[in-house]
């Protein structure tokens, strides 16, 4: 081989080692990169003490990832020369789920203190490793990793009433979150739009509350309500074996599954099953996505149909009771998600019987209805060993101490609750609702708010002044109102659940916008490469629109380094050869599209955005 071939070859090699191990996401707490690297094939034993549970429950998930390379790992009682060593950790004080990871010539080493730390040193170690091999060999670079997790919550909320997810999908799901060290699965399992998880002492739940008429197209809009008579087909629920089962395949990949219950509002589906339950006690259906409510703007809103349990009523209780044994024997997690969001209290006001009950009772208003409800839930919850985490409405009106609280309404709900002592998880609409829409409206499915990947990277679970004892973590969460299959879940949840992966785990310190972004590059390889599509719209320009006077203006920015913006306002394309953008851009009139796309090396980058200036100026207003 010519010299300058070596070179080129050495300096690939290079370029790949350096390429794995600096794009981990989340971001390691202290990573050390070392001259050197270690050649991985089937040769290299695994040992381990068989007497820690920790380390045997990994062995089969550390033979898989080598198994996926084409690599049949073996263990041995010992090995004098490299191998993949599993051992406890040499530290006095481990964190939970901390682990240590080093790369030498003596192999590869992950030292940990429980399963979760084990767990998460093999997820680093896969991201050293290629999803595919081409070669016979593969290579990791030497390096010393420590690293432990910001947060002790790190969770991805999966909606699965709006549209039903089939047991597959939620294992492949959980597959993806834990790869970037995920370890709570908050399973939305109820709603106004189908109840899914069975209870066997209250069967028309599944066999009524699971399965609403079909309607397609967009939620809200131009969806009818059931016809009469008409079968209710769309759906489906998961049967106790299917729950323990996917509980189960959590627990073996360190994930938690919190159950959402979510009452006393969005409970069409139980009212379809026991109408008696509502204030009207009027027959109901399973909502197919119909427009049943009228929003203000301002945050308040009108239910149409009643969507309520009845607080005053004891059978409620009695109902919940039966719920909550049932679900609290299926989740060894700690805790139980009540909802508590959204509740519209008009068909409380509205009854003289409730009335009568809270002047008998002495309740004030209609919030503190809410808060005798969720305070009565929150001991049926507590008296099955459970402890009640539910939305920051929980909080209005007062609650009980042990509760815990999930701030969605922005970060406040959450800065309040720990200001009373409460456990928080911060799941706000403004950092983590990755059911917002994504990309430039012009390409993107729209929904009414967006949430861009660098805005989701902005996240930061602790506010200032907080006790951060109290803040357990972070999540983001995806509802599926306009999310039917799998495969848009995963395009709608990545890249932004990386983002606020590196929120929950990684030092806040540590944190860089444009660091991130080549990260998530790398990881756009890789997903592609497993199969999965994601969104890719950091490479689509963004587009800001203002008004200056009587002028369009409009502002172009490249979410990712070394692009070109170009662009054309004459109707044409191609753009390769387009203007390039260098400043803000005052649009003439004219019938007329704004067409822009990034370049990266003379090559389209991502997608072409078409804009016609009526919407220009639409946008601008
Ligand atoms: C919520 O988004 N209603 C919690």
């Amino acid at each position: 081989m010519k010299k300058s071939n070596i070179a080129i070859m050495i300096f690939c090699l290079g370029f790949t080692f350096n390429m794995f191990s600096q794009n981990i996401i989340p971001k390691p707490v202290s990573m050390t990169l070392k001259n050197g690297s270690l050649s991985v094939d089937s040769r290299l034993p695994i040992v381990y003490d068989k007497t820690d549970v920790n380390q045997t429950k990994i062995i089969k998930h550390l033979q898989d990832v080598f198994t996926t390379l084409g690599f049949a790992m073996q263990t041995a009682e010992m090995s004098q020369g490299p191998a993949i060593r599993l051992s406890k950790s040499s530290s006095t004080a481990p964190k939970s789920e901390a682990y240590s990871l080093t790369v030498n010539e003596n192999g590869i080493h992950i030292q940990a203190n429980d399963f979760g730390g084990f767990f998460n040193g093999l997820q680093t170690l896969r991201q050293l490793l290629p999803i595919n091999r081409q070669t016979s060999t593969v290579s990791i670079p030497y390096l010393d990793i420590d690293d432990y997790p910001r947060f002790a919550w790190r969770g991805l909320m999966l909606d699965v009433s709006r549209h039903f997810f089939s047991v597959e999908d939620v294992k492949q799901y959980i597959d993806q979150m834990v790869q970037y060290k995920y370890n709570v699965l908050h399973w939305h399992l109820t709603d106004d739009e189908g109840w899914r998880v069975e209870i066997k002492s209250l069967p028309k739940l599944t066999s009524v509350g699971a399965w609403r008429v079909e309607r397609h197209g967009k939620f809200g809009d131009g969806r009818a309500f059931p016809k009469e008579n008409e079968k209710a087909t769309y759906g489906g629920f998961y049967t106790q074996d299917q729950i323990k089962d996917v509980v189960a395949y959590a627990l073996e990949r360190n994930v938690t599954i919190v159950p959402e219950l979510d009452v006393p509002g969005h409970s069409m589906a139980v009212l379809a099953a026991y109408p008696e339950l509502s204030v009207g006690k009027t027959p109901k259906f399973v909502n197919p996505g119909s427009k049943f409510s009228e929003w203000y703007g301002d945050g308040t809103f009108k239910m149409l149909i009643e969507n309520t349990l009845d607080p005053t009523n004891e059978k409620v209780y009695e109902f919940l009771d039966k719920v909550m044994t049932e679900v609290a024997a299926l989740f060894p997690g700690k805790y139980i998600h009540m909802g508590g969001d959204e509740c519209y209290k008009g068909y409380w006001e509205e009854s003289k019987s409730v009335q009568d009950f809270m002047k008998k009772n002495k309740i004030k208003d209609s919030h503190e209805l809410q808060s005798y409800f969720v305070t009565r839930v929150e001991k049926i919850i507590s008296s099955k060993g459970k402890n009640t985490i539910g939305w920051d409405e929980i909080l209005e009106g007062g609650l009980a101490k042990g509760a815990a609280v999930m701030s969605w309404r922005g970060m406040k709900g959450g800065i309040e609750a720990a200001k009373l002592g409460h456990k928080v998880v911060m799941s706000p609409t403004t950092f983590a609702y990755i059911d917002y829409t994504q990309g430039d409206k012009s390409v993107e499915t729209n929904i009414y708010a967006d949430l861009s990947l660098e805005k989701s990277y902005e996240f930061e679970p602790l506010p200032e002044g907080v006790d951060p004892s109290l803040i357990l973590g972070g999540q983001a969460n995806l509802w599926t109102e306009a999310i039917p299959h799998l495969d848009y879940a995963m395009y709608m949840t990545y890249p932004r659940a990386l983002a606020t992966a590196e929120s929950v785990w990684s030092p806040a310190n540590l944190k860089s916008w444009p660091d991130f972004a080549k990260r998530v590059e790398h990881h756009f390889d890789r997903f592609d490469q497993q199969g999965v599509t994601i969104s890719k719209a950091i490479y689509d320009p963004v587009v800001n629109v203002a008004k200056k006077e009587s002028n369009i203006v409009v502002t172009l920015t490249s979410p990712v380094a070394n692009t070109e913006i170009r662009y054309s306002l004459d109707n044409t394309y191609p753009l390769h050869k387009a203007n390039v953008y260098r400043a803000p851009l005052t649009i003439p009139d004219g019938h007329l599209f704004l067409r822009t796309q990034l370049y990266r090396n003379g090559q389209p980058l991502g997608r072409m955005l078409q804009i016609s200036r009526e919407d220009l100026v639409k946008r601008a207003k």
